[in-house]
Formats: C-alpha cells, structure tokens, sequence
C-alpha cells in the first residue's frame, strides 16, 4: 500500500500471543518501557500493538467507540502519549464484522469512517483489523472501505489485514494494506510453526515494500518450542520479509529469548531495503534449503533440519541465485563468525529442528 509505510516489514510486540484478553493499560505501558530498557526498540521494535478486548461492549450514545473503563480507565488517548514519549509506536486492532473476535467488543463494519476517525484522535499509528462475525461478505468488499477511512483520517495509520487468507489476499490486498496475514492462527508449538511458514511460502513474489505477506506473530519466548525450535521460527520469518511482532511478555524474557530476538544481523535481513521474500528452493525430505536476495549482490540462506536426526544440508550457487563461479565470505549469522572464500556450495551439518542462516557476500577475486 502507498501510504509511505513499511518499506521494511513492521517490528514490534503485540497482547495477542501470550495474553489473550487478559491485557490492561498497566501491562501495555510496562510492556513499553520493557521494550526500551531492554534496548529492543534501539533495534528496531517500533510497534505496540493492543489486540482485542481492549473496548466496552457498547458504544456510545454518538456511536463511538469506548475503552473498556475496568481496564483501560485513563483510556487510549492518555496511553498513546505515554507509548510515545517512549519513542514507540500505538496499534491497536478492530474487526470488519459486527463483533471481534473475542466477541466482547463490536467491530467496525458500517462504521469505518466514524472509527478511524476515532482512533486518529486518539494518536493510533497501527491497526489490525480482524475478520470475525462477517456476515458472509466479502473480504474484497469489506477491506478496502477501512483502507479508505485510514487514508482519510488526517494520520498516517498502518493497515495490517488479519483475514487468515480468505480470497487470498496477496492477490488483492497490496493496493490497500501494508500486511496481511496468509493463514490461520499461529499456535505456540513445532508443527503449527512449520505449516504457517509453508502456508506463508506460497504467496512469496506477492511480498514488496510497503505490502507484506505475514505469517502471523511470533511465538519465541512462550515456552512450548525449544531454543532451536524458536531460532528456525525467528530465522525463517526473517528471510520471509514477514512481520517481527514479538508475542511473548516482554517484561519477564528470559536471556535465550532476548538473544534470540535481538540478533541484529537476522534482523537485517528481514530489514533489507531490497524486500524480496525467501523462499523454500530446495527439499529433500526433511532437509531444507530456504534463501532470497539482498541487497548489494548478497544473498541470504538458512539450512533447515526439519527432522529428527542430525544431518549435512547443502546449497549450491546455482540453487541459489549465485553463480557458479562465484566466490564468497559466509557469514553465519548465528555463530557471528565468517567463512572466507567458499566456492561453489556452503555445507554445514544441522541438528535436528535446527537451522543454520548465512548471508553471502560475493568477493571480487
Ligand atoms: C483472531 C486473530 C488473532 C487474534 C484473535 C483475537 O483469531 O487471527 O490474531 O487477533 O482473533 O480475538
């Protein structure tokens, strides 16, 4: 979408993950000031994003949209200050239905223009914007109406599209979104990380700056995948050019968990300024090769151990976009170390649900 926004894809935290609908302004300004004191928005964490639950039940008597007072009483205008005399940015979420999802807060189908207009005033910079009770329409026809309604709000407001793939939104939704998402939910364990970043592949040429496919959020620090389970989900969203919205509590992160999410070399790759999906190119059973294009010639691997027993994978140049009589310094990007002049393949022995991630620099001799 041409409204200036993510050129990169977006980074940030968002309540979903790990709280549900149990989240207030307590936690939302704790989580903030995490985000800062922990040195994660020096490296890009910009975004924090309130999911549902946040409002009343009812609207009001205007038919405006109301904090839930229980739990938000200072109400969304007071905590966008406060998220941006930090530096961050506010999100929040709605839904192109007649409920969210959560169903204790109405959606903002028929009202978009009056909502967007609402969470202007209130400093909003980010909205996802959900697809329960849809009244069976389309969301070709639903979508579009809030994109408007944001372009007409007087702020510029990310849309993030959260309708799990109906109608396959790569195909249409550029124009109108920054974001959508590709799939169903992301559940906290290996095989619902695995399929979402196949399900998520398909769509890769669809993914350019300013529009992004996304995958859904992270998991990394929620416990139920181990340290290598949650590298190869971090690492594989990186190449993907998929959303880093950090789903853990940001306030108790363990270290592995604040290794693992702040690794700045992954992270510029998911932050070249090229913005060209990787992609799975190679598979051999449970033995993956996923790369992409970076800026500067450079390219971008993971080699991907989806099985249980350790095993060599391998990418040769020409698998890869290289070719063959290129010679390059690998950097691996996990161990921080570089291999210097490697010809023809990179090779490496993966342990089991472990990648291994490299960018190729090409060298001029
Ligand atoms: C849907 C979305 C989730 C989350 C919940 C909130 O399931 O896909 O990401 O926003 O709704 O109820």
């Amino acid at each position: 979408m041409n409204n200036g926004l993510a050129l990169t894809p977006q980074m940030g935290w968002n309540s979903w993950n790990h709280f549900q609908c149990n989240i207030n302004e307590t936690l939302i300004k704790q989580t903030a000031d995490a985000m800062v004191s922990s040195g994660l928005s020096a490296i890009g964490y910009k975004y924090i994003n309130i999911d549902d639950c946040w409002g009343e039940l009812k609207r009001d008597s205007q038919g405006n949209f109301v904090a839930k007072a229980s739990t938000f009483p200072s109400g969304i205008k007071a905590l966008s200050d406060y998220v941006h005399s930090k530096g961050l940015k506010l999100g929040i979420y709605s839904d192109a239905g007649t409920f969210t999802c959560s169903q204790t807060m109405p959606g903002s189908l028929g009202h978009e223009e009056q909502d967007a207009k609402t969470f202007a005033s209130w400093g909003i910079d980010y909205l996802k914007y959900d697809n329960c009770a849809n009244t069976g329409t389309s969301p070709k026809e639903r979508y579009p109406k809030m994109s408007k309604a944001l372009i007409n709000s007087g702020r510029s407001i990310f849309f993030s599209l959260c309708e799990w793939g109906q109608e396959d939104p790569a195909t249409w939704a550029g124009d109108i979104g920054n974001s959508w998402r590709t799939t169903g939910d992301i559940q906290d364990n290996w095989k619902s990380m695995t399929m979402i970043a196949d399900q998520n592949d398909r769509w890769a040429s669809y993914a350019k700056p300013g529009s992004w496919n996304d995958p859904d959020m992270l998991e990394v620090g929620n416990g139920g995948m181990t340290k290598e389970e949650y590298r190869s989900h971090f690492s594989i969203w990186a190449l993907a050019k998929a959303p880093l919205l950090i789903g853990c509590d940001l306030r108790s992160m363990d270290k592995v968990t604040f290794e693992l999410l702040s690794n700045k070399e992954v992270i510029a790759v998911n932050q070249d300024k090229l913005g060209i999906q990787g992609k799975k190119i190679k598979k051999d059973g449970d033995l993956e090769v996923w790369a992409g294009p970076l800026s500067k010639k450079r390219v971008a691997v993971i080699l991907w151990n989806r099985g249980s027993l350790a095993a060599n994978i391998t990418a040769r140049w020409v698998e890869i976009g290289l070719e063959s009589s290129a010679i390059v310094n690998a950097r691996d990007l996990w161990a921080h170390s570089t291999h210097s002049r490697v010809k023809t393949q990179l090779s490496a022995l993966v342990e089991p649900h472990a990648c291994k991630m490299f960018t190729l620099t090409r060298r001029k001799a």
